[in-house]
């Protein structure tokens, strides 16, 4: 048998600790698989002390993730820190400098300097894989990058932040408020230190961004995904997508248009019945299409330490094989700048305007949507309250432009009180 492989993992919390576990428990089918021994030779974290659940006393320590990832008994440097700069971007520099291959499950520090730093692997002929970024445990990257490498993709879509599935469907199921269901999951520990991370859409954007580059052959480009989070949803938006036969998921859409690349993080409206409407709790799915395979739906768990560990250990198998695929399925030198499209894409649009009981206000919205070019589909008023009363509209196909135009146009006719809800129907 070969030398073994030795990793230096950065990074004890939830995912190095899962990634400790594998290696350890698993040790005879990892080497078996490998056709050599992958072992952990040295750790890093900020505490040395803390009690982790984990023997580590067979490995080295280092205080400064920096050294292990230059140390000369480290082949794989992982990288299970966090955070898109600092210390992260620090040592998975230092490694590809020292000539270490590396893994990682930081989204945040690829979607912002995934092609600086795929180049810098790609250049010493060096791996750099992150299979664990996105979707934790469902390996979506592999399917992309080798599953499904024949095909001209079309279309990636996925809900790929189970805190905002949880939420929502704790909204709808049990009926609480968002700030209700925000609450239950922050007591459960579901969101990240800064929870706008999570349902401010950046999280999942993160990860969006990820795959379109690998989809379209296109470089990372974080700063053009429209991000919509889903704090502005409300229990009437989810009760009457529910009437209407639609669930409203945070959907994250990548497609390339005749205008460029469309990325787009936010509150869909998707049919029921679909896959993606049947998706409850924290649970992630990935919707790829291709020219030649059609659809595809990958299910699975999308965060903790098991699933994204697993992940994390598929790209660490495959160096150990000795398999070496560039960082975005293409070398990073052969990836595009794609021009940005907002929403190049027409799609019919659910609206929910709260209108003043007055008489002729319905008739004003009705001409604002029809100067815009906006037909309607369905229209419905409910439950008056004091004043004012809630009115609910489906239009048919419209731009994004278009109905930027109505939108305008609504608080223009004093009858419409607060901001209007707008919200994408995604044919799925
Ligand atoms: N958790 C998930 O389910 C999940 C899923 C997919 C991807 N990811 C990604 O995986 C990565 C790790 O996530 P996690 O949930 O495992 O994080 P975590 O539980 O917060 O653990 C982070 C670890 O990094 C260590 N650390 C932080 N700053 C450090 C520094 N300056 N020097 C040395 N060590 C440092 C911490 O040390 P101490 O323990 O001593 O504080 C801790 O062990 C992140 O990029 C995350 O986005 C996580």
């Amino acid at each position: 048998m070969s030398a073994p492989l030795r990793l230096g993992i950065a990074g004890l919390g939830t995912v190095g600790v899962g990634v400790v576990k594998i290696v350890r428990n698993h040790a005879d089918l990892l080497a078996a698989r490998a056709g050599r021994p992958v072992v952990v030779t040295a750790v890093s974290a900020r505490s040395k002390s803390k009690d982790r659940g984990v023997p580590l006393d067979d490995y080295a320590w280092e205080d400064d993730p920096v050294a292990l990832a230059q140390r000369d008994d480290v082949d794989v440097y992982v990288e299970l820190m966090g955070g898109e700069d600092g210390p992260a971007k620090a040592a998975t520099e230092a490694a590809l400098r020292a000539g270490k291959d590396v893994v990682t499950a930081n989204k945040a520090m690829l979607a912002l300097h995934g092609q600086e730093l795929a180049e810098a692997a790609e250049n010493k002929g060096l791996s750099l894989r992150f299979e664990a970024a996105v979707a934790g445990g469902i390996p979506v990257i592999k399917a992309l990058t080798e599953g499904l490498a024949g095909n001209d993709i079309t279309r990636v879509m996925g809900v790929m932040n189970g805190t905002c599935n949880y939420i929502l469907t704790r909204m709808e199921n049990a009926g609480l408020t968002y700030d209700e269901a925000f609450a239950e999951a922050d007591g459960l520990g579901y969101l990240e230190a800064d929870p706008n991370l999570d349902v401010g859409g950046i999280d999942a954007g993160h990860k969006l961004s990820l795959l379109a580059s690998i989809a379209f052959g296109t470089q990372v480009d974080f700063a053009s995904v429209e991000l919509e989070g889903i704090g502005a949803i409300t229990i009437e938006d989810i009760r009457q997508a529910a009437d209407m036969e639609y669930k409203i998921k945070l959907l994250g859409v990548a497609q390339m248009t005749g205008r460029g690349l469309e990325q787009r993080m936010s509150p869909c409206l998707v049919p029921d019945r679909s896959p993606l409407g049947q998706l409850v709790g924290g649970t992630n799915m990935v919707v790829l299409e291709g020219d030649s395979v059609g659809q595809i739906v990958l299910r699975g768990a999308g965060a903790g330490e098991g699933p994204t560990a697993s992940a994390v250990m598929a790209d660490v198998l495959d160096i150990a094989r000795g398999i070496r695929l560039p960082t975005f399925g293409q070398p990073a030198s052969t990836l595009r700048k794609a021009r940005a499209a907002r929403a190049a894409i027409a799609a019919p649009y659910y609206l929910r305007l709260q209108l003043q009981d007055k008489p002729g206000a319905l008739a004003k919205i009705a001409r604002v949507l029809g100067e815009a070019g906006i037909s309607i589909d369905r229209m419905r008023q409910y439950g008056h309250l004091e004043t004012t009363a809630p009115v609910l509209i489906v239009t048919h196909k419209t731009t994004r432009a278009a109905l930027e135009e109505a939108l305008a146009g609504f608080s223009a006719t004093g009858v419409v009180e607060g901001t209007p809800v707008a919200i994408r129907i995604e044919a799925v």
